[in-house]
């Protein structure tokens, strides 16, 4: 199985749809209700220093528009939860779309929720160490129990691929 195939895979349950307009499903304005969406992206050998910028500044940005979650990059792809208000999350998703540190944005999982699962995170790296056996213990204990196991097997499927 090639790489793209085999991230494919990671979506255990829901099928990954490219994304090539945005649009949530069943977005209804004036709605409150909270969604969650995950993604991943391609970018290939972004130095540290610069997904450490994209992270501090989805913070500061994050913070005031409501939305919460988190990011990881293993060298070569992002994999994203964002949960917010479906009007502030759609924005957000138009402008990820266009933002050329990454490409080949594809869908794994968008879900209105009841309460969000991170709503501490304005935006989290959890950061892969090299060790797998490590790397999985800090995504364990990292991780929020409120998560789905839908969502949470993906990162782990994720943050072990390579
Ligand atoms: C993988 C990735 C994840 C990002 N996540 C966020 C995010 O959660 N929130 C955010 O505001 N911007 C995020 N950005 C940055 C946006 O694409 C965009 O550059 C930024 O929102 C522009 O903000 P500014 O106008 O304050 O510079 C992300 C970019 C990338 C490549």
């Amino acid at each position: 199985m090639d790489r793209t195939a085999a991230l494919c895979y990671i979506a255990v349950q829901t099928a990954p749809v490219p994304l090539a307009g945005i649009a949530l499903n069943g977005l209804g304005s004036g709605d409150r209700t909270i969604r969650q969406f995950v993604y991943i992206s391609t970018a290939p050998s972004l130095p540290e220093g610069d997904v450490d910028a994209i992270v501090e500044t989805a913070v500061r940005n994050n913070a005031t528009n409501g939305i919460t979650g988190f990011l990881l990059y293993n060298g070569r792809n992002f994999f994203q939860m964002i949960e917010g208000g479906q009007a502030e999350l759609i924005v957000l998703m138009n402008r990820l779309a266009q933002d050329r540190r990454h490409h080949g944005m594809v869908r794994l999982y968008d879900k209105a929720v009841e309460d969000r699962a991170c709503p501490e995170w304005h935006m989290r790296r959890l950061r892969l160490v090299d060790d797998l056996d490590q790397r999985r213990d800090n995504l364990r204990q990292g991780l929020r129990d409120a998560l789905d196991p839908e969502i949470r097997q993906m990162v782990t499927n994720f943050a072990t691929l390579n």
